[in-house]
């Protein structure tokens, strides 16, 4: 699979609004997509069959988090799924990201990504500090669920672009970086508190940037997944 690469964020209620969406890029031109739990819940495995049959590579973001054993029977299924990449909460710790990578391998022994979503992007210092009680500073925390990740075997972590780097350092060069809380200079920031643009992200190590409203919701999306791709491939 190719490393580095935009993925656009198909935040959409239902698969023939995804669809339509998907209709304006041109013909052999297939985004990277991820597929997160409104559609998935609204339209179900469905609609991960038909974005695989148009050729899309899928990451499939439902950041499971639960007792390893409903984890590793969940990933099992997951895996039956031919997507190419899948999550799960890092706080869920390491048992369970063991058997989520068990559950996750294919009798054939390949295996989509599996990756650790660390903080989310939209949790600030404040609620990490007053409402999830963690006392070490958000970089501290992000740092620690990554080497722990990276530990149990997984293939990189969810982070903000402003921690990629130093993920990268503490985990090594090729311990994967996947990115969301992306914009581009001079947009809306909406509710994600820690952003960056697609060339600063790049510049930060970032391997896969996951691009949602400034692509979905731009006048024309597809020159906005271009100016997206252009400036975090340096195209
Ligand atoms: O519209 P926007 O670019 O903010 O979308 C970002 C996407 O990345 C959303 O689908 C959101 O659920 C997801 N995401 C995130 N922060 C994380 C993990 C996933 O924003 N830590």
């Amino acid at each position: 699979m190719q490393n580095r690469d935009v993925i656009v964020a198909l935040d959409f209620p239902t698969l023939s609004e995804t669809l339509s969406f998907l209709d304006a890029f041109p013909a052999g031109e297939k985004p990277f997509v991820k597929i997160g739990m409104e559609l998935f819940y609204a339209e179900g495995p469905a609609c991960v069959k038909a974005l695989k049959e148009r050729g899309h590579r899928i990451f499939l973001d439902l950041k499971l988090h639960d007792i390893p054993n409903t984890v590793k029977r969940a990933m099992n299924v997951l895996s039956r799924l031919d997507v190419d990449m899948v999550n799960l909460h890092a706080a869920g710790a390491g048992e369970m990201m063991r058997g989520a990578l068990e559950g996750l391998t294919r009798p054939d022994g390949t295996r989509p990504l599996l990756i650790a979503v660390t903080q989310l992007t939209s949790t600030d210092a404040q609620a990490l500090k007053n409402e999830l009680l963690i006392d070490v500073p958000m970089e501290e925390t992000v740092l620690s669920y990554a080497a722990n990740a990276a530990k149990n075997g997984l293939d990189g972590v969810v982070c903000s672009p402003l921690e990629a780097k130093a993920v990268k350092a503490r985990c090594g060069e090729t311990f994967l970086t996947v990115t969301p809380g992306i914009r581009f200079a001079g947009g809306e920031v909406g509710d994600q508190k820690r952003v960056m643009t697609p060339e600063k992200a790049a510049h930060n190590g970032s391997d896969y940037i996951v691009v949602g409203r400034p692509i979905t919701q731009a006048d024309d999306p597809v020159a906005a997944w271009n100016r997206a791709r252009r400036e975090f491939l340096g195209l």
